[in-house]
């Protein structure tokens, strides 16, 4: 069972849960952490990691400096509870250095857990200079009475608190292991934070879990995407967050834009929604 979701009874661990017993400690800051996080760069990663070490990006970006990052990244997943891969989170620091040759650059994460992807994202946002926007309830998942389905079948719920990492705890990391200079915090309810959100975005990161909580995240901030603006959402192994993102009303009507083009949408976790 993953932390923070309740399976139904008879559902078997698989691909997005893992078991609970252990008879070791695996946890932030243990050698386990480490060695898996070795095994993963040589293995899972390995592509993502290769790829983003032979990028061309419109800014001055030395070897150095990229495996500096890299390190950084590591090091941060070793010593933090996390909920993305390495890939996943090179993906999106991709995109930012895409764009590293404008100015301003916006980067909004809603869903920052124990801060993980944050201080990640924020050690990206700093090296081309832009800013992060952290939307969180610092809360965990809020109160909520949706009923979830994996894409294998499997029935789940997300418990109110799980994900719960408080600001200050959030901050504290941030401050220790990613760039606090470029982050600027929002605590509170998506429904009542971004109901007057109004800066316009290059990479929106969203990993909300609940299916209310994306579409406000996807209804407030995709109407000021920037052109090219790009969105990731880490919750494409939920069935509702793919009917949402099939849905051609949600988006024709709705949000009065064309359906982006979403590559794996209906068998990948991570999704890049092409405007
Ligand atoms: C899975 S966690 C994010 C994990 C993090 N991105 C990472 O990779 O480590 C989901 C987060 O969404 C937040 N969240 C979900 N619905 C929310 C809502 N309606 N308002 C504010 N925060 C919400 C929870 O507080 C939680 O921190």
């Amino acid at each position: 069972m993953t932390f923070g979701v309740r399976m139904a009874p008879d559902s078997n661990p698989g691909k997005w849960s893992k078991p609970q017993r252990r008879f070791f400690k695996r946890g932030a800051g243990t050698n386990f952490r480490k060695i898996q996080s070795i095994k993963f760069l040589l293995t899972r990663d390995r592509t993502a990691v290769v790829k983003f070490l032979a990028a061309k990006y419109p800014f001055e970006f030395s070897r150095r400096q990229r495996f500096r990052l890299l390190k950084d990244l590591i090091n941060i997943t070793n010593n933090m509870r996390g909920y993305h891969t390495l890939a996943e989170i090179l993906t999106v620091c991709d995109r930012i250095f895409r764009r590293g040759d404008r100015k301003d650059i916006v980067v909004v994460e809603a869903g920052s857990g124990s801060g993980s992807s944050t201080a990640k994202l924020s050690l990206a946002t700093q090296i081309v200079g832009g800013r992060l926007l952290v939307y969180d309830s610092f809360r965990g998942i809020p109160k909520n009475d949706e009923q979830h389905e994996l894409l294998d079948g499997r029935s789940l719920q997300f418990i109110r608190g799980a994900f719960k990492g408080r600001i200050t705890a959030v901050k504290k990391r941030v401050n220790e292991y990613g760039a606090p200079e470029v982050c600027t915090y929002t605590k509170g309810l998506f429904q009542d934070t971004l109901i007057d959100f109004d800066e316009a975005v290059d990479v929106l990161l969203v990993d909300v879990d609940l299916i209310s909580s994306t579409q406000t995240c996807i209804e407030q901030i995709v109407p000021h995407l920037k052109p090219q603006g790009v969105v990731f959402s880490q919750d494409g192994h939920l069935r509702a967050t793919v009917d949402l993102f099939e849905n051609d009303r949600f988006w024709r009507e709705k949000l009065k834009i064309e359906p982006p083009q979403i590559p794996g949408l209906g068998t990948e976790k991570f999704l890049e929604l092409i405007f």
